[in-house]
């Protein structure tokens, strides 16, 4: 019989290159075919880059999951490994959930959830290990639960385990859901990462004053940034506060402190990490210098209608990204490595534009542009166009600082994101458009959009236009 595992990896060497995709991405990791969500098991390991992530190799649907294995030298150019781990064990036949990845001596150990379905039909949710066996690190041996269940008070939506270490003492975080149906954070910390001892809820519902903070906190992430001690993750089922979460699964951080004696988490508001509108199960790592690095799922549960399924794929994980403390708020830059990827770089001479005149110029659909404007008076704005039809709108009104991004145009999408950003008079962005998907740095990082963008066809001269009054200080696209 063919195993799980043989199956995926059948899938994985299939090569899948459809001419007539013009929407699988060129630079960011989509599924060979299937489901990807969740980045997991994000490490650096003897120089490597290992990147996990869930996987439904077999439909465009969130059935079993399975962990596909990325690994890279550079964050940039990553090559697919054989599938790490299958659904194929009791305690995980329904899915081998998400999770983080350590280093024990020379073997790469993954920390995952498994998932399970009764004979009841009911969730059972185990905390499991799985190592390497093998010196390329391709190969994961299954060791089994090592958390046998959620503490008391709790339901089995209990799941995600993130795993670091401080001062020689092994911690993890996991989400969880309370019996009442309210979602918080668990800590857990263990002297071998075998045995684990329960230590209480740290954040969420009903802590720190929190209150009306959803039903479930999923793929918490806790780790020490420029001195302070930053939660991200995705509280489930809480509702939009201004221009903040209006997604239908939302993303977001706290910045505060941990207190490893107490095992008490003090910290300040929950603000969204990303604020475009597929982003979601934020995944962090210590690179090789010491940088904070992130990658993320470039979807949202419950929505897994795009039109890329008609191609048997769907989703992609985010660029990665590096994590920054600045005035108290976490800022996302698309890592220096990402500049190895550039193409023919077309520059524009630095100009002023009156409000009546618009800078147009043509461009593939897989594109790097960089802009940095002063002296904004009024609204600026920047257009994304097919066949002279735009379908992304990016506007910037110095009246009142608010920034917008807008696909109400795009095909299968609608709605548009804002943010009021610090400064009323000058922009810098920083834009990635790779085929469908939308990365839109923000002020050098002070705020990050992340969307799907589906153009009906292959866009061989997509128009960026550019209208305001303003002075253009720099305009300039690389190619991919
Ligand atoms: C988040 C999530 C996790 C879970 C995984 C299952 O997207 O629901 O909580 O472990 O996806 O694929």
């Amino acid at each position: 019989m063919n195993s799980l595992l043989n199956q995926a990896n059948e899938i994985l060497n299939q090569v899948n290159a459809s001419s007539t995709d013009h929407l699988r991405p060129k630079f960011h990791i989509t599924p060979p075919s299937g489901l990807l969500n969740d980045p997991n098991g994000f490490i650096e390991f003897d120089g490597q880059y290992h990147l996990f992530f869930q996987w439904h190799p077999f439909a465009c649907t969130h059935g079993s999951k399975f962990w596909a294995h990325c690994t890279s030298q550079d964050l940039v150019n990553w090559d697919f490994k054989p599938t790490a781990l299958a659904p194929d064990a009791s305690y995980d036949k329904n899915g081998c959930y998400s999770g983080s990845a350590f280093v024990l001596g020379d073997e790469l150990h993954l920390f995952y959830t498994g998932n399970l379905k009764d004979e009841a039909g009911e969730r059972v949710s185990t905390q499991c290990l799985a190592k390497s066996v093998d010196a390329e690190l391709e190969i994961y041996s299954k060791i089994g639960p090592v958390i046998h269940s959620q503490p008391q008070g709790y339901t089995a939506h209990f799941r995600d385990p993130k795993i670091w270490q401080h001062d020689g003492r092994w911690y993890c975080v996991l989400g969880a859901q309370t019996e009442a149906l309210t979602g918080q954070v668990l800590l857990y910390s263990s002297s071998d990462a075998y045995q684990w001892n329960y230590h209480g809820p740290i954040a969420g519902e009903g802590i720190n004053g929190l209150t009306d903070f959803g039903y479930m906190f999923e793929c918490p992430d806790l780790f020490p940034l420029d001195g302070q001690d930053v939660l991200i993750g995705c509280p489930q089922g809480i509702k939009p506060d201004g221009f903040d979460f209006h997604n239908r699964h939302n993303n977001g951080y706290f910045v505060g402190e941990l207190d490893y004696n107490l095992s008490q988490y003090s910290h300040g508001e929950f603000h969204p990490l990303d604020r475009g509108f597929e982003f979601y199960a934020p995944q962090t790592t210590l690179g090789k210098d010491g940088r904070r690095l992130l990658s993320a799922w470039i979807g949202i549960p419950d929505e897994d209608e795009q039109p890329t399924v008609e191609h048997d794929w769907i989703h992609a994980l985010s660029l990665v990204r590096s994590l920054h403390l600045v005035d108290g708020r976490v800022h996302q830059r698309p890592v220096e490595e990402h500049k190895a990827l550039r193409g023919a770089k077309s520059e524009w001479a630095a100009q002023i534009l009156s409000s009546e005149q618009a800078l147009t110029f043509s461009s593939e659909n897989c594109f790097e542009l960089s802009l940095k404007a002063e002296e904004i008076n009024g609204l600026f704005s920047l257009r994304l166009a097919e066949a002279g039809d735009h379908f992304v709108e990016i506007s910037f009104d110095s009246a009142t600082g608010i920034f917008k991004l807008d696909r109400s145009h795009a095909l299968h999408q609608d709605g548009s994101r804002e943010s009021t950003l610090a400064y009323t008079d000058r922009l810098e962005l920083q834009i990635f458009f790779d085929c469908s998907i939308l990365e839109v740095f923000v002020n050098n990082g002070e705020e990050v959009f992340t969307g799907r963008v589906f153009p009906q066809q292959l866009v061989s001269n997509s128009t960026v236009s550019i209208s305001n009054s303003c002075i253009i200080k720099e305009l300039i696209r690389y190619d991919y």
